[in-house]
Formats: C-alpha cells, structure tokens, sequence
C-alpha cells in the first residue's frame, strides 16, 4: 500500500513507524510510506508554510498554496487516491473505516498543525476528515501514525497470524474478551478454569460469552449495531438477572 503524509515534521512519522508491526510492513515493501513536507513547496526564500488567521485571534493557519502544491505531488504518484486531514473536527475514525482504507491501494494522509489548515484547502482537497478523539493534539502528525498502523495491520501479510485481526474488538462489533497467560495462578488469582480444559468449543463460547458481558459492562454503545443473535441476548439476559446491581457504561454501583 502507498501512503502518503503532508506534513511540517515527517521525523514523528518516520520515528513511529519504523518499530513493530509498521516497520516490518515497511521492510517487507508492504508499505510504502512517504512524507511531503509542504516547506519544501513554499514558494518564498523563508519557505514559510502559515499565516496569521483573517479576522484576528491567536496562533497561525497553515497556507492553501504550499499544502496544494505538496497534494500535487503526491497525487501525481498515486491520482486515484484518497486524501483525508487529520482533524479533532473530523467524523470520529473507526474499525470500520480501517478496514474499508484496508481494501484500497492508496491514501494520501494531510496532518495539520497551528490553529490547523486553511478551510479553502480542505474543501478543495480533502475527501474526508478523521478525528482519532475528543481530544486536541498539537498536531496531525501522531494521529496519522494512529490511522497507518490501524489501516496497515488489517493489510495481507502484515501481521504474522492472520487470524489474530478476526478476533479482537470491534469484530463483529465487540470488545475482545479478556485473556489470560503462563502460570495458571499467580499472587492468589486463578485462570479461568474452561481455558485450561482443552475443550475449544467450550473455549470458544466462553470467550464469546466474555466479549457479550464486556461489551455490555464497557461499550453498551456498541451493542445497538452488533448482530446479536437470541442466543446472545439469552447470554446478556442471563448476566443482568444474576447482577442486577451493574450496568453499562463502565460504571459498577
Ligand atoms: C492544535 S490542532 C488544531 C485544533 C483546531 N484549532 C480546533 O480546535 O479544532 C492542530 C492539528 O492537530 C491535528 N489534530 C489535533 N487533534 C486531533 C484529533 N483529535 N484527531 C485528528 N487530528 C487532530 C489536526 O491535524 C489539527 O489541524
């Protein structure tokens, strides 16, 4: 997959990406990963890419020209691509947009920095904007290091056990269930007893079972899309009726 970042300080992105998972991708020409610098397609001797915003107030505004000059260039490599900013104003990025990116050859990624980018770039250029939260960061650079590495592990070939994406949370929209390693009890806390019978139908129902309750306890959110089957609810049904004291939303009083 190519991807492309446009953004003032490519050394966070080539500093996350270069460990783990994303770097092997990287070695392995999985991914093929690429920083413009909107600097270097500035068109004065300062290279100057921001401005103070029309209208007053604090801080700068990254420019409309060195940005669209940069997404040239970038679109001259790969015209088919989509290009999504980075932005805490965006839809919020999901499992589901991951695996949708997942499928596509290309991407050019726009991070912002400042009081962020020129409204006249984005409604030009953009297809999308992501925000990774409610939150604000002081630059796109990280959240487009979040999005690479949800997006590239979903690819063919980057994770060493395929499986492994089929089976975390978000999948068939819930949470993963708990787990669970060597030893078997440890400063007086047991392993669950089924994950030690060898029985992987057991295993498998109970682990789906977790993931039910958990999303419940966590994400009840999340359980108004799932696919739920009446089995599940029978699950979930059980699990309020024998602790009427908790609910959803993380809380238990
Ligand atoms: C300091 S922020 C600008 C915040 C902007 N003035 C606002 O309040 O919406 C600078 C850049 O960081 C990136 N950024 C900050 N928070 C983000 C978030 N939650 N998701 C994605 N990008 C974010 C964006 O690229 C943004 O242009």
């Amino acid at each position: 997959m190519h991807i492309t970042v446009l953004c003032l300080f490519p050394e966070i992105i080539e500093a996350v990406t270069q460990c783990g998972v994303i770097g092997r991708a990287r070695e392995e020409d999985l991914l093929d990963l690429r920083c413009l610098n909107p600097r270097d397609f500035a068109s004065d001797a300062h290279r100057t890419v921001d401005d103070r915003p029309y209208g007053g107030g604090p801080g700068m505004v990254m420019m409309y020209e060195p940005l669209a000059k940069a997404h040239a260039a970038a679109r001259q490599d790969n015209p088919d691509a989509r290009t999504v900013a980075l932005s805490p104003q965006g839809v919020p990025f999901t499992q589901q947009q991951a695996r949708e990116s997942a499928q596509a050859d290309a991407l050019i990624l726009v991070a912002g920095r400042y009081e962020g980018i020129d409204e006249r770039f984005l409604q030009q250029h953009a297809d999308a904007e992501w925000s990774i939260g409610d939150y604000v960061i002081s630059g796109g650079e990280l959240a487009a290091a979040v999005v690479i590495d949800a997006i590239m592990r979903l690819r063919p070939g980057v994770l060493g056990c395929a499986e492994s994406v089929q089976q975390e949370s978000f999948d068939e929209g819930l949470l993963d269930c708990p787990h669970y390693t060597r030893p078997e009890e440890t400063d007086g806390l047991k392993t669950p007893e089924v994950l030690l019978s060898g029985n992987h139908g057991k295993i498998d129902r109970w682990r789906h079972q977790e993931a039910l309750i958990r999303t419940w306890l966590r994400r009840p959110d999340l359980l108004e899309k799932a696919p739920l089957s009446e089995e599940d609810q029978a699950v979930l049904d059980e699990y309020r009726n024998a602790n009427p004291g908790k609910h959803g939303h993380g809380d238990d009083d």
